[in-house]
């Protein structure tokens, strides 16, 4: 991974470019950095690169990378698939090399079509001259922009999110002569007549008024990754017995679950989420090459773990994939929770318990007793270590306890997150980049035989369980529409969220887990995953009908089960600032879609 820059200059005066986005970058990119910069006489252009690399895997390929014909790439991506790279070549260097054969346009589109895995980048094409940048179909790399007249600044952070639409093309000659940028986008479709409408509109408003975006008219897009949502609904309503919110047993919902036998389906999608999550677990740093193994060597993967079912998934195909002799990390963050209040009775007598040795665990009405850092994830994700362990006791699981303090958040929040959670501004934005950050961060305790000793994670890698309650239904929110528009509404819902992923979250998760020059990969979102899940019938990955804690995501807790896991099968989706106690926190009254004032950074 990497941090990438570039600065368009149509001015011939030499521009002096901000430095301080130079210091995000080196975090996202601690192994080598270099800048290159291109200046042409006529037409009058210049280009600065900058690239910070973060060594993954084959030989380190400092950046930018500039070919014998002048071309210049500068690359923050990963290539798992579509395009070879053997183990021992860097992936940056292959696809400069795809990117110079390339004479027209629909080659270099093509070339961009075919790459299985998440990117962001620039790429100037000498002959010709012009300037080509964009995100992958998803957006799982951010990308951000700033424009001024007559300047364009690209960057892994800082600015403005660049839409992740399709690549976009500027004509540097034409630029030139009339001294303003006009955007060239190829947008991602399946054909020519099924570019989004929106997409120019999209873009519009995140340019200035000085520069103009156009669509291609000769027709040239990039072919999306994925199949098509499958749009059908049911023919007749299922006849399964509505229970809302019946309170069964985990023997009741074991039995449901084992009603609902969907072989095929569950094969299915095990078997793309395994090969999803092999590549992105394999050809890593610390694998000990050659050497013999250590039984406490560092692990290279590391999970975001809240015990929840996404989560769990993940670990349990990690396992299957990691050396035997290597640990997995499992960073399960919390927040401290506040003091109880005196107020009411319950919280008195809860008080007055607090002397005597008590098995810390939170009661019934929710109130806590000795341990502050007990929070709902840190509970369940307990009880999921435990599931794993009796998966494979051979494993070494690295559950790493993160806790944090109020002081340390609000530190951390000035200094670092809220520049990177920027140009996003909610009161969602600030208590999941918080948690992400944190959880990233991997510093916390493991226990060993009873006594805690303070871990940091040292893996590179992050799998993160993103997309899952996108395309499963997995959010409340779900609920509510399939209640009021049935599976019509609920499929619009899903294609919106699926649409809107890179804005909403991926771009931001993306910087806050890059600074930490960890690498943050999202096997819900592997190609092959999304193109199975959206030929899936809706019906088929969730049954709304059912309770909470089965009818979402009901073709996952299948696959968890078919896995072997337990419990975590049938929980309930809990939201992780929630989860991680970090919405209590602030103990205000804020709406998560207001904008948050503790995010501005002055
Ligand atoms: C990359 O940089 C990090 C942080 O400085 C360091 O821990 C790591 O060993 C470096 N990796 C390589 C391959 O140089
Ligand atoms: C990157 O990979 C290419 C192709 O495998 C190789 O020729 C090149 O030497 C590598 N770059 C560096 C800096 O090692
Ligand atoms: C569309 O793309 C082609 C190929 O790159 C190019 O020749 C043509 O000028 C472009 N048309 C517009 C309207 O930008
Ligand atoms: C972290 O929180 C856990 C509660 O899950 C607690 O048992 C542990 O003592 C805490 N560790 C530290 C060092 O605060
Ligand atoms: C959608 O699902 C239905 C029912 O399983 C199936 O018959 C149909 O072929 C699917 N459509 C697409 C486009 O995959």
């Amino acid at each position: 991974m990497c941090g990438i820059f570039c600065l368009l200059s149509l001015s011939p005066t030499h521009f002096e470019w901000d430095k301080t986005v130079y210091g995000h970058l080196k975090r996202r990119g601690p192994n080598s950095s270099r800048d290159l910069t291109v200046t042409n006489g006529n037409p009058c252009y210049q280009c600065i690169f900058s690239a910070h690399v973060l060594h993954m895997r084959g030989l380190l390929t400092a950046q930018p990378v500039q070919d014998d014909k002048g071309n210049v790439l500068v690359w923050n991506g990963e290539v798992f698939g579509g395009v070879t790279v053997i183990p021992e070549e860097n992936d940056t260097a292959v696809v400069s090399q795809c990117l110079s054969s390339c004479s027209s346009s629909s080659e270099i589109l093509s070339v961009l079509s075919s790459i299985q895995g998440p990117w962001g980048f620039v790429y100037y094409q000498r002959a010709g001259d012009y300037l080509w940048f964009g995100r992958d179909f998803f957006g799982r790399r951010s990308l951000l922009w700033k424009i001024d007249a007559e300047v364009l600044m690209l960057s892994s952070s800082a600015w403005q999110e660049v839409p992740a639409v399709g690549v976009y093309r500027i004509d540097l000659k034409a630029a030139t002569v009339s001294g303003t940028m006009t955007f060239e986008v190829y947008p991602w479709a399946h054909a020519e007549n099924d570019v989004p409408s929106s997409c120019i509109q999209t873009i519009s408003e995140s340019i200035p008024n000085s520069c103009t975006a156009v669509m291609n008219h000769s027709g040239l897009v990039l072919s999306s990754p994925v199949c098509p949502l499958n749009m059908s609904i049911p023919e007749s309503l299922s006849e399964t017995v509505i229970h809302p919110n019946s309170h069964l047993s985990f023997k009741d919902l074991e039995q449901l679950l084992a009603s609902k036998e969907k072989n095929d389906e569950v094969n299915f999608l095990i078997d793309a989420l395994s090969k999803a999550v092999r590549r992105r677990v394999l050809c890593l740093p610390f694998e000990s090459q050659g050497s013999s193994p250590f039984i406490n060597s560092r692990a290279s993967v590391a999970i975001l773990f809240s015990g929840g079912i996404d989560s769990m998934i993940l670990a349990a195909l990690a396992d299957r994939h990691i050396p035997a002799h290597e640990p997995i990390d499992l960073l399960n963050v919390a927040f401290k929770l506040q003091e109880p209040k005196m107020q009411t009775e319950s919280a008195k007598k809860q008080r007055k318990h607090k002397n005597k040795p008590t098995d810390s665990k939170t009661n019934e009405a929710g109130l806590r007793t000795s341990c502050p850092f007990d929070v709902p994830d840190r509970i369940t994700g307990k009880a999921g270590l435990k599931e794993l362990q009796d998966l494979n006791p051979e494993r070494r699981w690295n559950f790493v306890e993160i806790n944090v303090t109020q002081e340390e958040l609000q530190k951390m929040r000035q200094e670092r997150i809220c520049h990177l959670v920027y140009p996003l501004d909610t009161v969602l934005d600030d208590s999941i980049g918080c948690a992400v950050w944190f959880a990233a961060r991997g510093t916390g305790f493991i226990r060993e035989g009873g006594e805690q000793s303070p871990f940091t994670s040292s893996a590179k890698v992050i799998l993160t369980g993103i997309g899952a309650d996108e395309q499963l239904a997995g959010y409340s929110r779900h609920r509510a529409r399939f209640k009021t528009s049935g599976h019509e509404g609920l499929i619009q819902e899903l294609a919106m969220e699926l649409g809107r992923i890179s804005s909403r979250n991926l771009g931001r998760d993306d910087r806050v887990i890059g600074d930490h020059g960890k690498e943050a990969r999202f096997p819900y979102l592997d190609e092959n995953v999304v193109s199975y899940l959206n030929s899936v019938p809706v019906w088929e990955k969730a049954d709304l009908s059912l309770p909470r804690g089965v009818g979402e995501k009901l073709l996952l807790r299948l696959a968890a089960k078919q896995l072997g896991l337990g419990k975590s099968a049938v929980l309930p989706k809990r939201a992780m600032q929630f989860g991680s106690r970090i919405a209590k926190m602030e103990n205000s009254h804020e709406k998560a879609s207001d904008k948050c004032t503790r995010l501005l950074t002055g």
